[in-house]
């Protein structure tokens, strides 16, 4: 069946905004499911093409009304940190995945986009994970057409991750950084969304799931310490010892903005790493080539490299087309 219309849930989230335009430049009409109309029309602001509905995703009805009529559904709901009831672990990643299955079979939508994360599973030591792993285990039981995708941590001008680093780099001389040697391979925005769309009409990626990692490995330190040196400052990155970085995340747990908690301290006991190539070959972007355009200061200097380094990824692309 050829796919027109997708129904996107979670697109307006970070990763959401450039799965959504990445789909639109390819000609799908996008549908965007939100529970705060405003907000979301101000990250898609930039879409003006992309519909959006305010939508109780939890409920099955309104799920079923939102995606009636699309040919594909992308779920992209998740949550950092565990809240009450539909906010919570189980019921975003879980259930959420349940009930999406659910209305897809029920209103014969045949193809379902899933995003997880990297080492997702029954056995993992957080729930984050494991809630992900369950939602991994009903789409991959669905009947539907799916495809999962793994990513390790995705980095843009728009994350929550550098970004954070960078605005606590602003405020402190010193850090004290729990989990130092937790490893990741970041991987930029924009290429999970070209993941994204090259997989939704492409056949062979139906009963498939993609790791997406990024060309390096780092570890948190050397990602604090890389963020202080995009951003032009001399910071001291001083590491924690387990039971510390176990104890900081307790703490900040109680915060009324919660940055941490011993659930994303268990996160970090696995490595958010892996050894696959990048899927529909495409050439992930390094950390190093993209994200100093926006940490650091702008100047014609920054403003040039940026332009050199969308000119040599588009020149990528267009060669890994033919
Ligand atoms: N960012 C990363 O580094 C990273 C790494 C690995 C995996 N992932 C996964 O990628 C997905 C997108 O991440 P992101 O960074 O883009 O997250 P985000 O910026 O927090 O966006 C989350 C989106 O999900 C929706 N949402 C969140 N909780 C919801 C709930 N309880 N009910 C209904 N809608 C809810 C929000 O929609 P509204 O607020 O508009 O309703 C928002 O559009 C998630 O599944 C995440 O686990 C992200």
């Amino acid at each position: 069946m050829e796919i027109t219309t997708v129904a996107v849930l979670g697109g307006s989230g970070f990763v959401g905004r450039h799965v959504c335009q990445a789909l639109a430049e390819e000609g799908y009409r996008v549908r965007v499911a939100t529970r705060d109309r405003e907000r979301a029309k101000k990250q898609l602001i930039l879409l003006p093409t992309a519909e959006v509905a305010v939508v109780d995703i939890h409920v099955p009805g309104q799920l079923a009304e939102f995606i009636h009529g699309a040919e594909a559904v992308v779920n992209l709901v998740g949550v950092l940190h565990d809240g009450r009831g539909e906010r919570g672990f189980q019921a975003a990643h879980a259930d959420l995945a349940r009930k999406v299955v659910a209305a897809c079979r029920e209103h014969g939508v045949r193809r379902l986009l899933h995003m997880s994360s990297l080492r997702a599973g029954a056995q993992a030591p957080s729930a984050y994970l494991r809630t992900k792993g369950e939602a991994e285990a009903t789409v991959r039981e669905s009947g539907l057409g799916w495809t999962l995708f793994r990513p390790s941590v995705i980095f843009g001008h728009d994350d929550n991750f550098l970004n954070l680093f960078a605005q606590i780099l602003k405020l402190l001389p010193v850090m004290a950084l729990g989990s130092p040697n937790a490893r990741f391979q970041p991987v930029f925005v924009e290429d999970v969304a070209a993941a994204f769309v090259k997989a939704l009409a492409d056949l062979g990626s139906h009963g498939k799931s993609f790791d997406l990692c990024g060309p390096r490995v780092y570890t948190l330190r050397e990602l604090v310490e890389f963020t202080a040196a995009a951003t032009g400052r001399r910071r001291t990155v001083i590491g924690l010892n387990d039971s510390l970085s176990y104890l900081q995340a307790f703490f900040m747990e109680w915060m009324p903005v919660k940055l941490l908690t011993r659930d994303n301290y268990l996160s970090m006991k696995l490595d958010s790493v892996c050894d696959c190539p990048f899927p529909f070959g495409i050439t992930p972007a390094a950390l190093e080539a993209m994200a100093p355009a926006w940490l650091g200061p702008v100047t014609p200097r920054t403003r040039y490299q940026q332009f050199r380094s969308q000119v040599r990824r588009y020149n990528d692309s267009v060669t890994s087309d033919r």
